[in-house]
């Protein structure tokens, strides 16, 4: 999709400083974006995709549904026909997946079937031990460039684990061609128990993303499970992303990989994409955690899932974005987090 000069022109509005230039929704065939958090496969069984499609009730769906109020945590092969349908159904074009175990990647690869690729590796050894954060990408749609992992800690180039956080966390970084152009992606998920770790890996997050901007002249995304709300206390990781707060000190070798000459810095910032969008194209809940919590039951809410973007003043923009629903009326939850959709647009 191109777009005219003199469309484009009459399309754009300008906001915050850093942000650069941001599209009204336009019908512009936009790339429809996905984070979602899966849950990892805690009561992992042996039952295949195929058997699962096969005990699927093959009746009309015209019986009444039992409308239970009583929910609890489903076994992976039972969550996932819901999850890839949460891909497939909306049309989605790029997906960053969070908590995925080698199983579950290799479940969503068949489900989403032979118009899908994917990226990413096991946080706890760089290959398959662990959760990925995985990329999952349409062919139709994107083409990838190149891709890599860092981790979110002091030793970024290695399987590593900050001091004090929960879990060994990463950073999947690519770099994909579309027909809006060139962009780059970072999906990630950052950790449940420490706040300094996610404040560290919020400024290393950054700074890759400002190289990346520089580097490509092209927009940058974010996709993440932060583990923390955008304000309070735990807010440093949403802040330092947005700019609100400074980023930390990081690895100095990282620091200078990904490093620009004086003469190319130019102003970058990421934005929040449900910030950004037009108040009329936010849709859907504001919570994207639940937990596996019985229906009604809201005390566990909360917003931790992201889609952000920025560049150094290319066009792009948000035309859309929606937070779904990933609990069904009989009490099964596809997750305890919710898909969190966002329509992107971008001047070629
Ligand atoms: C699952 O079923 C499909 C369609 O019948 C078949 O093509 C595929 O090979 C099966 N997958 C496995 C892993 O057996
Ligand atoms: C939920 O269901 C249980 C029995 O299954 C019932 O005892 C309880 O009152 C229900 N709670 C609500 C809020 O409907
Ligand atoms: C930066 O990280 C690399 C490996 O990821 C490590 O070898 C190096 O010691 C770290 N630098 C500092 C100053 O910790
Ligand atoms: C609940 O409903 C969903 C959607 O109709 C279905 O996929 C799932 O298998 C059902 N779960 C149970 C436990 O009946």
């Amino acid at each position: 999709m191109r777009f005219s000069t003199s469309l484009l022109a009459a399309a754009v509005t300008f906001d915050v400083a850093f942000a650069g230039p941001t599209f009204i929704r336009d019908k512009q065939n936009p790339l429809r974006f996905l984070t979602y958090n899966v849950r990892y496969d805690s009561k992992s069984d042996k039952i295949s995709v195929n058997q699962t499609i096969a005990s699927l009730p093959s009746g009309a769906p015209i019986q009444p549904n039992p409308y239970y109020n009583q929910t609890v945590e489903r076994p992976w092969s039972e969550r996932r026909i819901g999850v890839s349908n949460d891909v497939l159904f909306p049309n989605v074009d790029i997906v960053g997946f969070q908590e995925v175990l080698t199983r579950q990647v290799d479940d969503l690869q068949e489900l989403l079937g032979p118009d899908w690729a994917h990226i990413g590796v096991g946080r706890d050894d760089g290959i398959k031990a662990g959760e990925y954060s995985a990329v999952f990408y349409k062919l139709s749609s994107v083409e990838l460039v190149s891709w890599d992992t860092f981790w979110l800690s002091d030793t970024p180039f290695e399987p590593s684990k900050y001091p004090g956080a929960g879990s060994f966390r990463a950073c999947t970084t690519a770099q994909f061609k579309s027909s809006l152009g060139r962009f780059t992606l970072l999906n990630a998920h950052l950790d449940d128990s420490s706040d300094k770790q996610r404040r560290l890996a919020a400024s290393l997050m950054l700074r890759r993303a400002k190289y990346e901007a520089i580097k490509t002249s092209r927009p940058v995304f974010l996709t993440g499970d932060f583990n923390s709300p955008p304000t309070g206390q735990d807010g440093g990781a949403y802040q330092i992303t947005t700019g609100a707060l400074g980023p930390l000190p990081i690895n100095s070798t990282f620091e200078e990989k990904y490093s620009w000459k004086p003469k190319d810095e130019k102003p970058f910032g990421l934005t929040d994409l449900a910030v950004k969008t037009q108040p009329r194209y936010r849709s859907g809940n504001y919570a994207t955690f639940t937990g596996f919590s019985a229906v009604g039951d809201t005390r566990n809410y909360k917003k931790l899932d992201y889609v952000f973007g920025g560049s150094t003043g290319e066009a792009w923009g948000v035309e859309s974005y929606h937070v779904g629903s990933s609990l069904y009326d009989n009490g099964s939850w596809n997750s305890d987090h919710r898909p969190v959709y966002a329509d992107i647009v971008m001047e070629k």
